[in-house]
């Protein structure tokens, strides 16, 4: 079983994991890692907070000489501002810090909830962990879960799909073609022409003190049929997607291949027809409308997730709020935060998809050892190839 956990405060020394179940003989570096780190940190409407991070990943064990040991790997990123925040975020036993004490609750945010729930008076202890500072370990994480996938040909990209209401439009380009031009875009966004009203309608929000959220869709390439299993609920592969996508700070919602729009067609223009051709090429489908899922299991095809992102909760203008101390009302303002991160989400979306094809591709073929595992998956392919 592949899992991990993931711990560290937004300002506190840094961020850590710990991946178990990762097979023996992964090839991996600091580097491929520091290559998402740095992807989940670009976009047009960030905060100031990018340039402070920079951030790097370090492995601090289960990987030797470049490769995954099949003991547990740890990982830990370094928060670049610590010096700053070490006073009011040390371990050290001490009088209660008084300093950036937090006692104003943001709407939207974990803030009042957090501290009714976890009897905390300052509310810092609530929203250093409910922080999506937690995205980048858990991108980290992602780029090793991408390093077994890719040693089968799995790839996982994302793109945005709409910022602020502004839709893309990628009905004919190719798959490779929307990951270069995705790649290329301060906004993630395949639609040359989109991508720039999606950045006019930031600047708009930025104006007016506002903020805004969007779509994005994650596509995984070269999945193998049977992946997850229909014979219990939470085997169901499309579910566990669903999850751990919603598992990212400020997802509303997740669609899967032709997703809401299936319920307001006919059957007839969803279901995807099976056809056959002939030995070594196996079953085939015309449509993907399912998105690579049936039954909780995939079916071959790629799997096609979109995610919806609210627009961030911290907002320059002001928004109504108690005082949870004083019990005095107040307007929540902000010195300092993002306009709009779906394009980041887009990167720490790859990062949770990758996990859980990860962990279903080491459930479904086993393995101490990437050899081991590999061996298993070429004598599946080649049953499958010759059904
Ligand atoms: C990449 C990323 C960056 C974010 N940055 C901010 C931010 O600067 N300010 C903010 O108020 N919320 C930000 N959020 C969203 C909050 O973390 C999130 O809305 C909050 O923790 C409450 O969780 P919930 O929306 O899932 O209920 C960000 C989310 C992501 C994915």
């Amino acid at each position: 079983m592949l899992r991990y956990l993931n711990g560290g405060e937004s300002h506190g020394k840094l961020l850590l994991a710990v991946i178990e179940g990762m097979p023996a003989g992964v090839p991996i570096t600091e580097a491929e890692v520091n290559l998402d780190l740095s992807r989940r940190q670009k976009g047009y409407g960030r905060g100031g907070r990018m340039r402070i991070e920079q951030d790097r990943v370090e492995f601090v064990a289960g990987v030797r000489k470049g490769y995954t040991l099949g003991s547990p790997v740890g990982l830990q990123i370094e928060n670049k501002d610590w010096k700053n925040w070490q006073e009011i975020m040390t371990a050290e036993p001490g009088e209660p810090a008084t300093q950036r004490v937090v006692t104003k609750p943001r709407p939207g945010h974990a803030d009042l909830v957090g501290a009714i729930k976890y009897a905390h008076t300052d509310i810092r202890n609530v929203l250093e962990k409910a922080s999506a500072r937690e995205t980048a370990i858990r991108v980290a994480i992602g780029a090793v879960a991408k390093a077994l996938l890719s040693q089968f040909g799995i790839t996982v990209a994302s793109h945005v799909r709409e910022i602020g209401g502004v839709p893309a439009e990628t009905g004919r380009m190719t798959v490779a073609d929307i990951r270069a031009a995705a790649e290329e875009s301060e906004v993630r966004c395949a639609d040359a022409a989109a991508a720039e009203k999606m950045i006019a309608r930031i600047r708009e929000a930025k104006e007016k003190g506002d903020t805004l959220g969007g779509v994005f869709e994650v596509l995984v390439h070269n999945v193998p049929i049977g992946l997850g299993s229909y014979s219990q609920w939470d085997r169901r592969l499309n579910a566990r997607l669903a999850f751990a996508l919603m598992s990212i700070q400020a997802m509303k919602g997740v669609e899967i291949g032709m997703g809401f729009e299936s319920a307001r067609r006919f059957g007839s223009e969803v279901h995807d027809e099976i056809f056959y051709d002939e030995p070594g090429q196996a079953f085939y489908r015309k449509t993907n409308n399912a998105g690579g899922l049936e039954g909780g299991v995939t079916n071959g095809q790629p799997v096609v997730l979109r995610v919806a992102m609210k627009p961030i909760a911290t907002l320059y203008s002001p928004l109504k709020s108690v005082d949870i101390k004083t019990k005095a009302p107040f307007e929540a303002t902000v010195e300092r935060s993002d306009i709009c991160t779906v394009p980041a989400a887009s990167v720490i979306g790859e990062a949770v998809v990758a996990f859980e094809l990860a962990a279903a591709m080491t459930e479904k073929f086993g393995g101490d050892s990437l050899i081991e595992m590999k061996r298993n998956y070429d004598s599946y392919m080649d049953y499958v190839k010759n059904w």
